[in-house]
């Protein structure tokens, strides 16, 4: 049965570790993160774009495709499945279609705005029994069309948010989506301590996982990071792992062009990246 991230976050913060959120895109992403997480013994997060959404017919298609692979699969670790980045009626969309989780990302609305927003889906969502992440400061990159410079979020906007009764902040700290740039200087840390100090118990996100180093997530986490997403990481490994597989001329050989067979070595890939990131971030036996 799927849960909130809200006690798992919680849980988190309070034992200086964290959460990953792995978005999926279809079958072989979801089962690959949920056998991980239950072999590793941890909570886990699957983060659903608008985009993947929209890719898997829809979030009713991901609703029944995860329920029924925690049942098929005996999959019993906390398990949350939450939007990624959603609009205000997205958010409204997985309420009706079944997710425990939602993130509302009002960043690039002015502050007012995005407060106003937040604390209607605030109220949608205690109804509703479900967590709910908001943003403050977009995160750079580009996602799914989303694009963000990359700011550093303002401290007081955040406990601002935070004070509406969200469940987790992400708070831009100078982190971006997909591969860091060779002249990237790094999260700043000073925003994120300033962050926690207004924000106290607050999870705060860490958004674009792929690519910070580890001395720099160990840090984030001492400081408070509770959840910590990843995307881009687990395409590449899936990518890199299945082109392997082409070049060698695997499909060309026996049945190699099985799609089952095909798709396996980039499964793999997947499961080995999430095993990785959830060692780093310290989930591991934490279920
Ligand atoms: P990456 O694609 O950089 O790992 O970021 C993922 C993310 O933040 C999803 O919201």
């Amino acid at each position: 049965m799927l849960v909130t991230a809200k006690d798992m976050l919680k849980k988190a913060v309070a034992g200086k570790y964290a959460v990953g959120q792995f978005n999926i895109n279809n079958l072989e992403w979801t089962k690959a993160i949920l056998t991980t997480a239950q072999e590793c013994n941890s909570p886990v997060i699957l983060g659903v774009s608008e985009g993947a959404g929209k890719y898997m017919t829809g979030y009713k298609t991901v609703v029944g495709m995860v329920n029924g692979m925690i049942e098929e699969l005996g999959i019993t670790v906390p398990v949350a499945l939450h939007l990624d980045h959603g609009s205000y009626d997205g958010c409204l969309k997985c309420v009706e279609a079944g997710f425990s989780s939602i993130m509302f990302d009002g960043s690039h609305y002015p502050i007012e705005e995005n407060i106003a927003k937040t604390k209607e889906l605030v109220e949608i969502c205690k109804k509703h029994n479900m967590s709910l992440e908001a943003e403050v400061g977009s995160i750079g990159g580009e996602e799914d069309g989303v694009v963000g410079m990359g700011e550093c979020a303002d401290p007081q906007e955040c406990k601002q948010i935070a004070d509406l009764g969200v469940t987790m902040l992400a708070a831009g700290i100078g982190n971006i989506h997909g591969k860091y740039p060779d002249n990237w200087k790094g999260l700043s840390f000073e925003t994120l301590a300033a962050v926690k100090e207004l924000t106290g118990d607050m999870p705060l996100v860490l958004h674009g996982g792929t690519g910070i180093p580890e001395d720099m997530i160990k840090k984030a986490i001492s400081l408070g990071v509770g959840k910590i997403n990843v995307n881009t990481e687990c395409q590449l490994a899936f990518a890199d792992a299945t082109r392997k597989y082409i070049e060698a001329g695997k499909d060309l050989e026996g049945k190699g062009f099985d799609p089952r067979k095909l798709l396996a070595p980039g499964y793999e890939a997947i499961k080995a990246t999430v095993k990785e990131k959830m060692e780093l971030f310290g989930s591991i036996g934490k279920a």
